[in-house]
């Protein structure tokens, strides 16, 4: 069956706001990719993820503007993401002419709703429409898709003169950025730019053959500033090799990697740990398609409590690519904008701090370790850090050509 593109924005929009515990990366996947949508036009499927992907960015600016137009905001979310979808179309976007965008946009809310929720969308949209002008102003609208909170923190870490280019790469879609396997013939990637650090480039978005190279193990989605973390650890064949929070793999199969070597064999002395096993089930065979490894070890644990490891293994690298608040990386998971909170970052900070403590105590003497955050909260960076004196310590704001990172080093 082929879908139209805001049709099945629609359906992302609402998966999400039935399973609010989700990334909306995986949602999106998950609906792009089902059984019914494989009929449906690579250029349907590109509008669907720029509307959802817009829709989630710039959800607080537009429904600021919603709210300005109606008497009480409707309580019915598939409602509620027809008019966001509208206005997205006609206060953000720019290709989409804005009769087009508000004739289709309520010609889907008849389809699903009906005539009158359709009149309702039509009288709002068209509201809109007439004050198009004063409403798309870039600078007004990126402080208005952000919460208050997090508009104080960022003038505060970045600095006011920084801001508003932050605000901007926060909402702006973020470079496909691929790490290669080294086996990964020239010919088998599609056109691309190279980032500052080898075997990770930028491709235009090409979407099936980005999708198709991912399951046949050519690549895997990485951001130059997360490889960079793992390429700092410096992990040779022979170390023994601990990872804490390893989720689904995408830094393990890289340490698997540079623990390979040259070899065939397996990187029988790397462990990989994290809270859930079903990511680990993920990270297993991530790591067998990469390295054709079998078995690589992983354990399910709480890095916060006591690691459940033989007393006296000490391991020459270890990376902690701890759980964080993740407000580096905005640009990939815009529902950050309106599901994190201030006290998250509390949150967060402690478990890293019992985290980052734990860890340590597993270095062998000579041993390095990594702690890495995709965040830019001095309360997850430094303040975690600083107590155990790390060597060397690296804060990225995010950036066109990179996420918002932090990696500090330690040594024993
Ligand atoms: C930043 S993500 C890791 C991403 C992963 N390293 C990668 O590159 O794909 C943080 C991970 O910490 C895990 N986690 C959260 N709380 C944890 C805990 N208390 N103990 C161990 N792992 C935890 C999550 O399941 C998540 O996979």
């Amino acid at each position: 069956m082929s879908s139209d593109g805001r049709q099945l924005a629609l359906r992302c929009l609402g998966r999400l706001d039935r399973e609010p515990q989700r990334a909306a990366q995986a949602v999106v996947r998950e609906v792009l990719d089902g059984p019914d949508v494989r009929g449906t036009e690579e250029r349907e499927r590109g509008l669907a993820t720029e509307l959802t992907y817009g829709a989630l960015r710039w959800r607080l600016w537009l429904d600021a503007c919603i709210a300005e137009r109606v008497a009480r905001p409707p309580a019915d979310p598939e409602v509620q993401n027809l008019l966001r979808i509208g206005a997205l179309q006609l206060l953000v976007l720019d290709r989409i002419p804005a009769h087009a965008a508000v004739h289709a946009t309520v010609d889907l809310a008849r389809r699903v709703r009906g005539e009158r929720i359709s009149g309702f969308i039509n009288g709002v949209l068209r509201s809109l429409e007439r004050d198009r002008e004063a409403l798309r102003q870039p600078a007004r609208a990126q402080l208005g898709a952000h919460p208050q909170w997090l508009v104080d923190r960022l003038r505060a870490w970045v600095g006011e003169e920084r801001l508003q280019a932050v605000l901007a790469v926060n909402l702006t879609p973020p470079p496909v950025a691929l790490r290669l396997h080294p086996r990964t013939p020239p010919e088998a990637l599609p056109e691309s730019t190279p980032s500052e650090l080898p075997g990770v480039v930028f491709v235009d978005s090409e979407p099936r053959r980005v999708r198709d190279g991912v399951r046949d193990g050519l690549w895997i989605h990485q951001d130059p500033s997360s490889a960079a973390a793992v390429a700092l650890l410096d992990v040779q064949p022979g170390h023994r090799v601990l990872e804490l929070c390893a989720g689904r793999g995408v830094k393990t199969s890289q340490l698997a990697m540079a623990l390979q070597g040259d070899a065939e064999r397996a990187p029988e002395t790397l462990i990989a740990m994290d809270l859930s096993p079903h990511k680990l089930a993920a990270a297993r065979r991530l790591v067998r398609r990469w390295t054709g490894a079998e078995a690589l070890v992983t354990v399910a644990a709480d890095a916060t409590r006591p690691l459940p490891l033989t007393r006296g293994l000490l391991f020459d690298r270890i990376l902690l690519d701890a759980p964080c608040s993740g407000l580096g990386v905005i640009r990939r998971r815009p529902e950050t904008l309106w599901r994190r909170t201030p006290e998250d970052i509390e949150v967060l900070a402690a478990m890293q701090t019992a985290m980052l403590a734990e860890a340590l105590r597993w270095l062998a003497p000579g041993g390095q370790l990594i702690y890495s955050v995709c965040t830019i909260s001095p309360e997850e960076t430094t303040a975690v850090t600083a107590p155990h004196g790390p060597v060397d310590e690296r804060l990225t704001l995010p950036g066109e050509r990179a996420d918002g990172f932090y990696v500090a080093r330690f040594t024993r």
